[in-house]
C-alpha cells in the first residue's frame, strides 16, 4: 500500500470569513479528505500579525474551527487544530526566517497591500515575516499539496525557494509543496468592486457575502452588487463585465457546473435582475446546512475543543518530529532528556 499524499492548509481567523474562504480554499479541502492524509489549522498566529482584540481573536478562533466542520471536514479523517497549540510552528518559523533574505518579503504583494494601510510607524515586523511562518506551517507537515486560493501563489513560490535553499544547504529534508488552485472560485471579487478581491477584512457593507449571513442579508448584497449597463448574461475578461463574471463564476463555483451550462441556465433571464435572483438562491441554498452545523457546534465549546485538543496531539507528533531533524542538521545541541 502506498502512503497517502499529505495536504495542509488554514485560514486565519481575522474577520469573517466569507464565499471566496469557502470556493477558494474549503470546498477544495473537503472534496480532498478522503483521499489525502490532511491537516487543516486555524492559523491564529497569522492573524496577530495585524492587531487583535484578545477576546474577539479567541472566539473568532472557535467560530473558524467550527465553520471548517460545519463546511464537512470529518476530525476522524482530517487532523483540524489552531497553530498556536503546536509550538513547532514558531519554532520552525524563527529557523526560516533566519534563512529568508528580507528582499523576498518585500516583494510580497500581501505585504505591500497590507502594509500600504497602516501607518508607516505601527507596521509589526510580523506582517514582513508572515511568508516564513506560512512556509513553516506548510514545510513541518511534509505536505504536497497545499488548496489555496489564486492570491496565495506568490507566498507558496516563496515556501518552495526556502524549501529548496533548506534542502541545498543541509541535505534533503523538505518536500517541495505544489499550490493547489481550483479552475473556478480561485478569486471571488468584491460584490461592490468586482475589480478588488473580496475579502473578510473590508468595511463596507455589501463588499462579502459571509458563510454566516442570513438569507435576507444575502439576498440584499447580491441584488445591490455592481454590474454593468448592459444585459449581456456571459463569463468574460473585458473589464466592464467584471461584475457579471463575478457573479457567473461564484455560481459556476458553487454549482460544480461547466461555464456552457451556467450560461445555458441563464439564456432566458430578462436582465441582471434574474442572474442575480439566482446566483442569490444558490448561495442561500448551499450555505444553509453549513450555517445549522455550525450553530449547533458553537452551542458545544466542550466538543470543539476535544477536537481540537485532538487534532493538536495528531499535528504534534508529525510536526515534531520534522522539527527535531531541523534542528539536528543546523546545528542545534540537543538538550539531555531530564530525569
Ligand atoms: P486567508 O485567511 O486570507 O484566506 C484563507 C483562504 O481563502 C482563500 N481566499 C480566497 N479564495 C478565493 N477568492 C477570494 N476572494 C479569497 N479570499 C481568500 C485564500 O487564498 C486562502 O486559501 N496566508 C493564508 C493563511 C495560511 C495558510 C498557511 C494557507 C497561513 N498558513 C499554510 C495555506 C497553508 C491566508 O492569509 O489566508
Amino acid at each position: 500500500m502506498t502512503a497517502k499524499k499529505r495536504v495542509l492548509s488554514g485560514i486565519q481567523p481575522s474577520g469573517s470569513l466569507t464565499i471566496g474562504n469557502y470556493l477558494g480554499a474549503l470546498k477544495q479541502w473537503v472534496a480532498r479528505q478522503d483521499r489525502y492524509d490532511c491537516f487543516f489549522c486555524v492559523v491564529d498566529m497569522h492573524a496577530i500579525t495585524v492587531p487583535q482584540n484578545a477576546d474577539d481573536l479567541r472566539h473568532k478562533t472557535r467560530e473558524v474551527a467550527a465553520i471548517y466542520l460545519a463546511a464537512g471536514l470529518n476530525p476522524d479523517k482530517a487532523a483540524i487544530f489552531v497553530q498556536s497549540h503546536v509550538a513547532a510552528h514558531a519554532e520552525l518559523a524563527w529557523i526560516l526566517t533566519c534563512m529568508t533574505p528580507i528582499g523576498w518579503l518585500q516583494r510580497m504583494t500581501q505585504f505591500k497591500d497590507k502594509s500600504a494601510k497602516q501607518q508607516q510607524d505601527s507596521i509589526g515586523t510580523g506582517l514582513l515575516n508572515y511568508p516564513s511562518l506560512m512556509a513553516a506551517d506548510i514545510l513541518l507537515y511534509q505536505a504536497h499539496e497545499v488548496p489555496v486560493g489564486d492570491d496565495q501563489r506568490q507566498h507558496l513560490e516563496l515556501t518552495r525557494d526556502l524549501a529548496q535553499r533548506f534542502n541545498h544547504l543541509y541535505g534533503e529534508t523538505f518536500v517541495l509543496p505544489e499550490a493547489m488552485i481550483p479552475e473556478a472560485g480561485a478569486r471571488i471579487m468584491g460584490l461592490d468592486n468586482p475589480t478588488a478581491k473580496m475579502s473578510k477584512s473590508d468595511e463596507s457593507e455589501y463588499h462579502a457575502v459571509y458563510l454566516l449571513d442570513t438569507p435576507d442579508v444575502i439576498r440584499k448584497k447580491v441584488m445591490k452588487s455592481v454590474t454593468d449597463s448592459g444585459r449581456d448574461i456571459r463569463f468574460s475578461d473585458e473589464p466592464e463585465k467584471a461584475g457579471v463574471n463575478n457573479l457567473l463564476t461564484i455560481y459556476q463555483a458553487f454549482s460544480g457546473q461547466s461555464r456552457e451550462a451556467v450560461e445555458a441556465h441563464f439564456a432566458s433571464a430578462r436582465g441582471y435582475g434574474d442572474l442575480k435572483k439566482g446566483v442569490a438562491e444558490l448561495i442561500i441554498e448551499h450555505l444553509r446546512p453549513l450555517q445549522e452545523t455550525h450553530h449547533r457546534l458553537m452551542h458545544e465549546p466542550g466538543y470543539l475543543d476535544r477536537i481540537l485538543a485532538d487534532g493538536a496531539a495528531r499535528a504534534h507528533a508529525v510536526a515534531d518530529a520534522t522539527l527535531a531533524r531541523v534542528k539536528t542538521s543546523i546545528g542545534f545541541l540537543p538538550p539531555l532528556a531530564s530525569s
